[in-house]
């Protein structure tokens, strides 16, 4: 495995490759759910590149970016276990350079949920997720069903920007208590991290309404609110039920596919998980 921080080595090393590229874009601090889209990639392309960059656009000012967990060397002996072949290491220097001003902004989807509540948070995704497919001229992408937003944004972005590349997404990883892996579950308290696994309680509550066939996106958000506020501990944020495709709030009754997604606060850290019905 092959460690590289400037752009200058990435692009010296990928220009001698030949054959299929698969890049997993990261933050770091991998846990499971980073390593199950590393052996997709893995599995499916001659050479895998891994990225591990906290992307600082990406927070808003009073964000976790400073505290955010960072290991990277433990990062490097799990994809070096894992069979990468590249792991792309940047400095923020390195992807920010004095005088940077270009961003991708991705309008609608962008909007409502995460986006709402993050403001610039999708922007960030974007020109990020952007400039690494440009410096790795990837021929797919792997991205996780646990950010679904996020995954809609760079759908679009490589559809209108016409990046020659596939994107695939891969289920959550769950912990057996249901509480989907998460770098920010390092920052959750003993109590909290017993407390969390009521997201998915919720989550789950949810579909069985759905499998006995309740519609009414109220009725479905009513079951998430109730079991969430069951769990003292967890303070809600909010709850939504959106079109799976548009990402459009439901009103009313829908008969396509639904995004039923959440983010909830255990004290200072502020989880969101999410699952699709239909
Ligand atoms: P990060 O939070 O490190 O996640 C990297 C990738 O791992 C994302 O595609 C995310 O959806 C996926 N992932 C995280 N937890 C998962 C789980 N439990 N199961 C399956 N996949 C999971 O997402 C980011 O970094 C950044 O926004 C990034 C795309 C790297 C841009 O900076």
């Amino acid at each position: 495995m092959q460690t590289v921080e400037t752009i200058a080595e990435l692009r010296t090393l990928r220009r001698a490759w030949a054959g299929s590229v698969g890049l997993v874009p990261t933050m770091g601090y991998l846990h499971a759910g980073h390593l199950a889209l590393i052996e997709q990639a893995r599995r499916a392309n001659d050479q895998v590149i891994a990225s591990i960059f906290v992307n600082p656009a990406q927070f808003g000012p009073h964000e976790d970016y400073t505290s955010y967990p960072r290991d990277p060397e433990r990062d490097l002996d799990m994809l070096r276990q894992a069979g990468v072949d590249l792991v792309f290491l940047p400095s923020v220097e390195a992807i920010y350079p004095t005088g940077f001003q270009t961003h991708i902004e991705v309008s609608g989807v962008s909007q409502g949920l995460e986006g709402g509540r993050r403001p610039g948070h999708f922007r960030g995704v974007a020109t990020v997720v952007g400039k690494l497919f440009n410096l790795t001229q990837p021929d797919r992408a792997y991205f996780g069903q646990k950010d679904a937003q996020q995954v809609a944004v760079i759908r679009r972005m490589v559809a209108d920007l016409n990046f020659p590349l596939d994107i695939v997404v891969v289920p959550t990883l769950r912990a057996a208590n249901g509480l989907a892996l998460s770098s920010r579950n390092a920052f959750l308290s003993e109590a909290e991290r017993a407390a969390a696994p009521v997201v998915y309680r919720a989550l789950s509550a949810a579909r069985d309404a759905y499998a006995q066939g309740s519609r009414y996106s109220d009725t479905l958000r009513g079951i998430l609110r109730d079991v969430l506020s069951s769990e003292p501990l967890a303070q809600l944020d909010y709850v939504s039920v959106a079109d799976a495709e548009s990402l459009h709030e439901i009103t009313g009754e829908s008969a396509g596919a639904l995004l039923v997604s959440l983010a909830v606060r255990f004290g200072r850290t502020r989880l969101i998980d999410n699952i699709v019905l239909g």
